[in-house]
């Protein structure tokens, strides 16, 4: 598998800063946690790793645009590119000490998502994509599963944390998908879920109201594996939306018309 120049640079970066989550990591005690808001943490690590990745990418593509969750936006010269980062997606995992939690970096031109990496440092597991060049893990090609049948499916999903606002509209959800499906995984990261999807693991995900670093890497990883990532309308809001579905055609289609049956009538 041969990676662009461009590409290497977003792994440099995602190693580097997997690295520093991979030794702080059950290390709690010696790192300083504060709250954003109600069922939102952020922590030293979370930091630490942000500055990392922007500073590479910064020092490679000095005109890119750069959007992280922990730092301040950067507008960019070239008008055309824009990085999109997540510097540990799964806070609440890495806290308790479980090791689902990843690095996602996405790479924007002209609006349109071109390159990903994501990487578990935990597990030591890379996702890697290009536009037109196919998804890897590690050095293995992606392919999203070919199950056709909700029955036979295993699909992801986020629960709303306290201080979202969508609690009563996903058990809706939940209660329809539950109807449906073979099982349903949570596993607190969006970026891996999506990653799951993208490696076959999962059959599909659904989840709102997230934000574009929690998605950018996943969709072009899905996409580049053969699969669908839309807004639940089968639209490409997903970055302004904040909801996403995903899956293989069939799986894709059939979770957005479950996810969006209304409310039974009493
Ligand atoms: C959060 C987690 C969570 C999801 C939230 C995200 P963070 O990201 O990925 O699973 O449901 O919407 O904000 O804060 O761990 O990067
Ligand atoms: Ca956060
Ligand atoms: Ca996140
Ligand atoms: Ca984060």
């Amino acid at each position: 598998m041969a990676r662009s120049a461009l590409l290497n640079v977003m792994v440099q970066a995602a190693l580097k800063a997997g690295k520093s989550l991979g030794r702080d990591f059950g290390e709690v005690q010696n790192l300083q946690v504060s709250v954003k808001g109600p069922g939102d943490f952020v922590s030293t690590a979370d930091r630490k790793a942000e500055k990392i990745v922007r500073e590479e990418l910064l020092k490679a593509r000095p005109t890119y645009g750069f959007l992280g969750e922990e730092s301040e936006e950067i507008n960019g010269t070239d008008g055309a590119h824009r990085w999109i980062v997540d510097p540990l997606d799964g806070t609440t995992n890495f806290l308790h000490g479980i090791p689902a939690f990843a690095v996602s970096i996405a790479l924007e031109r002209n609006g349109e998502i071109v390159a990903a990496v994501v990487f578990n440092p935990a597990t030591d597991e890379l996702y890697t994509a290009e536009r037109g060049g196919g998804a890897f893990l590690n050095d293995r090609r992606l392919r999203v599963a070919a199950r056709r049948a909700l029955s036979d499916s295993v699909i992801g999903c986020g629960v709303p944390a306290l201080g979202k606002r969508n609690h009563g509209k996903f058990l809706v959800e939940l209660r329809h998908v539950m109807g449906e499906v073979a099982g349903i995984r949570r596993l607190g990261s969006p970026t891996l879920d999506l990653a799951y999807v993208a490696a076959g693991r999962f059959d599909g995900f659904w989840e709102a109201e997230l934000a574009p670093w929690d998605m950018a890497a996943g969709i072009l990883l899905i996409r580049e594996a053969g699969g669908f990532a839309t807004d639940w309308d089968g639209g490409a809001t997903m970055l302004e939306s904040g909801a996403i579905v995903a899956g293989n055609e069939i799986i894709h289609k059939a979770l957005i018309e479950v996810v969006k049956r209304p409310v039974p009538a009493k």
